[in-house]
């Protein structure tokens, strides 16, 4: 049986060592840190030099159907609970989040990689939903309706839908699964969360302080799966009865399997899938705006994000200029290394199948006649995951780049002279999650951003993402919004009363 190592030692590059209290090697269950029925387990690598951090046990369906049964259960009692009482449970694990975040932020960057920079703020942006969402439990309310008959009354109740599954991705390892987590909890739902096998040690310690914070047994429960049982425990969450609602964020062809996998059930179903976000840059702007948002946009844990700019399209006026400029910071600003040394700004990739993408892509474009402005290679001298910021230009429709989405620090630049032109290149794609362009024309600003078929748009702005803005995306990116008002809807039943003969 595995024991769990609440001092495991490990390096730091600042100190020499320090504890890691939240670091755990077991899985959450029923308020219970548990083994895999099947005693197996799967290891988990620090993407810098594939060095294994621990091994976690690898849950299967059996262990997937006793997490059901817990949050089943506790879910009788959790319902309820006020909405006060909720809104203090997770103000709780949001202080405890707070007061941990630095050792959240180490554990992050060893399991993804990212610099200790951007885990940093992933802590805090993590963090911010579930304050947001202690405060949006309070605020759930139902609605007296006009009735049209004098002796009726009618109302609409908000009721927890049950119990909800969370199928969490490796990108952004602690606020996927706080965005969830602290909306299905504020509308009164248990729920099971599985996390990538990729980061499963960020998940396992939100459950800790969970635990510390005083959740109820069964409130919470975080399943670690490795790729071998992915898809079978993946497929019951969808396929339980049991289990009301399902959230994930992933890939569309992931999303896709798991929206019919729940249609057996009716299962209500969230999906944040695939971006490919257009990145324009219109004649009117300001371009130095502009490369300082494609720099956060672009590069943000190293390209591997669901909103990152994926096509850039500069006006041809501007291209020059642009080009120069965002060269010049790339080269300037980026330091790829460890993420846990002071001074890296963006660490390796998440796994090899992830570089060979990237390297195959470039190497087909640049095969094909496509412009290396900078970058284009691996850096092995920093580890076997590194791949250099590039730029493509001259980048056509023989070539697979374009037009995929890259999750690599791969910038694809392409020239365009006309309005109608870009926005239809910029919707010429089957997602649309975000999109972002410059502009200092008002009309243009408004007429654009009615026309971009995405779900959210960035206007002289590269970073759009808080917990008070609806997360969400059109077409094949998926269904539903996260954080926001919105965000609690996707863990609600409504239902309608009708209070009948009233005598006056
Ligand atoms: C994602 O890449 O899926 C999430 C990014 C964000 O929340 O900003």
């Amino acid at each position: 049986m595995l024991s769990s190592f609440r001092l495991l030692l490990l390096r730091n590059p600042s100190s020499s060592y320090r504890s890691l209290s939240l670091l755990k090697n077991q899985a959450y269950v029923d308020g219970k840190w548990v083994p895999s029925t099947s005693c197996e387990t799967f290891a988990v690598h620090n993407p810098v030099d594939n060095a294994i951090i621990t091994q976690v046990p690898d849950m299967t369906i059996e262990d997937t159907a006793l997490a059901i049964t817990s949050a089943k259960s506790a879910f009788h009692s959790f319902r309820k609970t006020t909405a006060k009482e909720r809104s203090d449970l997770l103000r709780c694990w949001y202080n405890l989040m707070v007061q941990h975040s630095e050792e959240l932020a180490e554990i992050l960057t060893k399991e993804n990689g990212k610099s200790l920079a951007e885990s940093r703020a992933e802590i805090k942006y993590g963090n911010s939903f579930v304050e947001w969402f202690s405060e949006e439990s309070r605020r759930i309310n139902g609605e007296i309706l006009q009735a049209p008959l004098r002796n009726r009354k009618l109302m609409i109740l908000k009721q927890p839908i049950g119990v909800a599954a969370l199928i969490t991705p490796w990108n952004f390892p602690h606020a996927m699964i706080t965005r969830k987590a602290g909306a299905a909890i504020a509308a009164g739902c248990t729920c099971i969360i599985k996390p990538s096998e990729d980061t499963p040690l960020t998940a396992l310690a939100l459950a800790k302080l969970a635990e510390d914070a005083g959740f109820p047994a069964g409130v919470i429960n975080v399943i670690t799966t490795s790729l071998k049982n992915s898809a079978t425990v993946g497929k019951l969450l969808c396929e339980s009865p049991d289990v009301r609602a399902l959230s994930f964020t992933g890939s569309t062809p992931v999303g896709k399997i798991l929206y019919e996998q729940c249609a057996s059930t009716v299962k209500r179903i969230s999906l944040e899938l695939g971006g490919n976000a257009p990145f324009i840059i219109f004649e009117k702007s300001n371009v130095d705006l502009a490369v300082t948002g494609a720099m956060a946009c672009k590069f943000r844990n190293t390209g591997q994000t669901c909103v990152s700019a994926n096509r850039f399209y500069v006006h041809n006026k501007k291209f020059d200029e642009f080009i120069d400029k965002f060269m010049e910071r790339i080269s300037k600003d980026i330091k790829m290394g460890d993420g846990s040394r002071e001074g890296v700004t963006h660490g390796p990739l998440i796994k090899s199948s992830q570089v060979d993408t990237v390297e195959k892509l470039v190497n087909d474009a640049v095969k094909k006649g496509a412009k290396l402005h900078c970058g284009g290679k691996r850096l092995e001298d920093l580890g076997p995951l590194f791949f250099a910021p590039t730029i493509l230009t001259d980048v056509d429709e023989t070539m697979e780049i374009c037009g995929k989405e890259i999750f690599g620090p791969v910038a694809v630049i392409h020239r365009f002279d006309d309005e109608d032109e870009v926005v239809r290149m910029a919707n010429s794609v089957p997602v649309g999650l975000a999109g972002y362009f410059y502009s200092e024309d008002l009309s243009q600003i408004f007429r654009v951003a009615g026309k971009l078929e995405v779900g959210m748009i960035g206007v002289n702005e590269g970073l759009i993402s808080c917990a008070e803005a609806a997360f969400g995306g059109v077409k094949e990116s998926g269904i539903g919004r996260e954080g926001s008002s919105h965000g609690v809807e996707d863990f609600l039943d409504i239902k309608y009363l009708c209070i009948g003969n009233i005598q006056y």
